[in-house]
């Protein structure tokens, strides 16, 4: 007999035969603050786990968890890729026409924002990027100390990205605040998704001014994007939910990256040291700060059909927090994978999806992390922690809050 119950917003289930039950709190602030333990213990339960606290099923293997990701006719995004099932409950913001939908529709939605975001219009990108990392590192190189999350990291995405989107003018905090709550929302309602939601609500409606045609300069993707509304394959409204799918995925992810990537040379200066001595593994070393600490931890899916994975039955309805973080430190894929190493060249990680839905913003993340740590490797001689690092706790994305770092000239 199936279960009808509602906990957070999905089907309750019951636990599936062979899945061991793991009274564990994913989205407790310990956890999330510092998740490796968490991580291993997931992967040891094996290709599930069942989490009675929100009835729901766990993976965090890497093949069952890229299986589960990437296989959108049996688990669809439309329902959420949060813990809430949009299907039985109304989302708290009208759901992304790109990111939480199926094909057909995803199809046509991905096919313009793709286009906008090509590697020619990238491309056209770096010599800006290069030029902006460049000027940062020489002003941070003046000081003592610094905050690498607010003054590097945010600092840099949130100038870059929204001068490549054509925003007429960027406010640093509430791009950040915004990000915060999109991503702290696909959580539970716990305190730190009413704290973001307190925070990021107002943040909410200046974004979806700054989505609008006329705030949009002429060049940029987000004019690229209004150019398929002339051409009749987006209405003008669809336009403005692809810009504001660009504004809520695109910033707190390569903060995140870019904060984590210092954090990782500043601990490894022996990794830093073949960075500098080949500067060219600069996207190499962004590549394994995604795998190492993966920007977004955990994503869902749910069950559309009744199915089978690694011989485990999963009912429909079934919502499965899919743990990315743990599958990519997961070392029957990798050998020594809780090594940082920035050349082992991890082509085939998760930190950017997987299948259909796998990141579209990908080739400017790779843009943005490679000039800065190009940047990094050819004018800092060395990286120094000069205080504890901190991190944000948030239900979906893994993310310093602070990291006070020293950077001694090359
Ligand atoms: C290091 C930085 C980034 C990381 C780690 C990241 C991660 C991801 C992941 C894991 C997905 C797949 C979600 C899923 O399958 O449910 C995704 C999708 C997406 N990302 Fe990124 N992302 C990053 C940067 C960006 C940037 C810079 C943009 C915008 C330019 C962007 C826009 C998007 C969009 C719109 C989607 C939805 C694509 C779809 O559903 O077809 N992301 N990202």
């Amino acid at each position: 007999m199936r279960a009808t119950k509602m906990i957070e917003g999905h089907l309750e289930i019951e636990v599936p035969a062979g899945v061991p039950a793991w009274d564990v709190d994913p989205y407790d602030t310990a956890i999330l603050s510092d998740p490796t333990e968490y991580f291993k213990e997931l992967r040891s339960k094996g290709p599930f786990a069942y989490l009675p606290r929100y009835s729901m099923l766990a993976c965090g293997r890497f093949e069952e968890t890229k299986e589960v990701f990437s296989d959108w006719h049996r688990f669809v995004s439309s329902r959420g890729v949060g813990i809430h099932d949009f299907s039985l409950e109304e989302p708290w913001r009208p759901p992304s026409i790109v990111l939480e939908v199926d094909p057909p529709y995803h199809t046509k939605t991905r096919t313009v924002i793709e286009r906008a975001l090509s590697p020619r219009a990238v491309g056209k990108l770096r010599v800006s990027f290069r030029e902006a990392a460049d000027k940062l590192i020489d002003e941070l190189l003046e000081k003592e100390s610094f905050d690498a999350v607010s003054e590097l990291a945010e600092a840099f995405s949130t100038t870059v990205f929204p001068d490549a989107v054509g925003l007429g003018e960027t406010d640093r905090r509430r791009l950040v605040d915004y990000g915060e709550l999109v991503f702290s929302a696909l959580g539970p309602d716990n305190e730190l998704r009413r704290n973001s939601m307190a925070k990021g609500l107002e943040a909410g409606s200046w974004i979806m001014e700054q989505c609008q045609r006329d705030r949009l300069k002429p060049e940029g993707f987000g004019a690229a994007i209004y150019a398929a509304a002339d051409e009749g394959e987006i209405t003008e409204e669809e336009a403005g939910m692809l810009v504001r799918s660009l504004l809520s995925a695109g910033i707190d992810t390569t903060v995140t990256a870019l904060g984590s990537a210092i954090w990782c040379l500043a601990r490894n200066p022996e990794q830093f040291q073949r960075l500098k001595a080949d500067p060219q593994l600069a996207r190499w070393a962004f590549e394994e700060t995604l795998r190492y600490i993966s920007p977004v931890h955990s994503f869902c899916r749910t069950a559309d059909v009744d199915t089978e994975v690694s011989g485990i039955k999963i009912v429909k309805g079934t919502k499965i927090l899919c743990v990315l973080g743990a599958a990519n430190l997961d070392e029957n894929h990798w050998p020594e994978a809780d090594k940082f190493d920035i050349e082992r060249k991890p082509s085939d990680h998760l930190a950017l999806g997987v299948g259909i839905h796998a990141c579209v913003g990908q080739n400017v993340a790779r843009a943005e992390g490679e000039a800065m740590l190009t940047a990094v490797a050819n004018k800092v001689g060395s990286i120094e922690l000069s205080d504890e690092a901190l991190w944000r706790p948030n239900n979906s994305i893994r993310t310093l809050d602070r990291l006070p770092v020293r950077f001694c000239a090359a």
